[in-house]
């Protein structure tokens, strides 16, 4: 059956771990899937910038043995001359079996998995969310930690506006004995509906700061991130807010021994580089996850769908 994934809820919890174990055979046993895809086609459509998730969907179908067809950008494809969401979605299905999409908008990706006839992956919608980002994150986690259970997760940086931060809190609630700290300035707090229809609703504990250093003993997870620029509505205020959270080696001196510290990257300013030589530092390992995670789900959509 065609199943697209729109939402990191639309996979349940044992379907994450079969996910994650397809992943550590990939990296085990690389020539073992190197042409599970002989022959098939990704399609990737971006309409906002990508560097990790489009090349590392791209990478992942071309280790599985299969191509990948690009749209050049949303201002060289007919997205320009007025098409819509759903006409794309429709004429990409007819020269693709599955298709990965970013686009600026909410919901789109989700009126494109209802008009395309091949699955479609979300590879970021708006502020809204980013499962595959989610997946590369739940990965990171699993292999530094070895489980999810009773772990106190920061989040700190733009909330608002951070699709990966939505969707890292959706995924990580579903664990035992998680709490979130979350850390932003008063602009940038987690959106109403995250705190209502994730967190209340399940009555996961969670702790509002604006105050990075004095948390920072206490977690076992800090996810920083990017203040989303393009998302603000002045200039102004992202120029007042974008260096609200630099983290440095110093602020580190009494952070937890085995903490992960996790970025979905790009940073602007949000880690200095010389964190980077910290052993606790996880962003780069993250983006590699990211490639077996999208290999792992490729291959599980296009098995479920009947293409392979
Ligand atoms: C993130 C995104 O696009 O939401 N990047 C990514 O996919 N790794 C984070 C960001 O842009 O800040």
């Amino acid at each position: 059956m065609r199943r697209s994934i729109i939402d990191i809820r639309d996979l349940s919890p044992s379907e994450i771990m079969e996910l994650i174990g397809t992943s550590e055979d990939i990296i085990a046993n690389p020539a073992k899937y190197a042409h599970k895809c002989e022959g098939k086609k990704l399609g990737t459509l971006f309409f906002e910038p990508s560097t990790r998730t489009r090349m590392s969907f791209e990478a992942a179908m071309y280790e599985l043995g299969g191509h990948v067809i690009t749209m050049a950008g949303a201002g060289s494809s007919s997205a320009a001359k007025g098409e819509s969401v759903a006409d794309t979605a429709k004429t990409v299905s007819c020269y693709t079996d599955i298709i990965a999409m970013r686009h600026p908008k909410e919901g789109a990706a989700f009126v494109a998995a209802k008009n395309a006839s091949v699955p479609v992956i979300n590879a970021g919608d708006g502020g809204h969310s980013h499962p595959t980002q989610t997946l590369a994150d739940l990965l990171t986690i699993y292999r530094e930690k070895g489980h999810f259970d009773n772990l106190t997760v920061g989040l700190c940086g733009d909330l608002k506006f951070g699709r990966t931060v939505h969707s890292l809190i959706e995924a990580m609630s579903r664990y035992t004995g998680v709490k979130f700290v979350l850390i932003s300035p008063e602009e940038l707090k987690v959106p109403g509906y995250v705190k209502k229809e994730v967190l209340q609703e399940k009555g996961i504990p969670y702790e509002q700061t604006t105050d990075l250093e004095t948390v920072l003993p206490t977690l076992d997870i800090l996810y920083m991130t990017r203040i989303q620029k393009e998302r603000f509505f002045n200039e102004e205020d992202y120029l007042r807010l974008k260096d609200s959270y630099v983290l440095t080696p110093e602020k580190l001196v009494n952070a937890k021994e085995d903490l992960v510290i996790m970025h979905p990257l790009p940073r602007v300013n949000e880690i200095s580089v010389k964190v980077d030589e910290d052993k606790r530092a996880c962003y780069f390992k993250q983006v590699l996850n990211g490639k077996y995670m999208r290999m792992a789900l490729i291959l599980k959509l296009l098995k479920e769908a009947g293409t392979i």
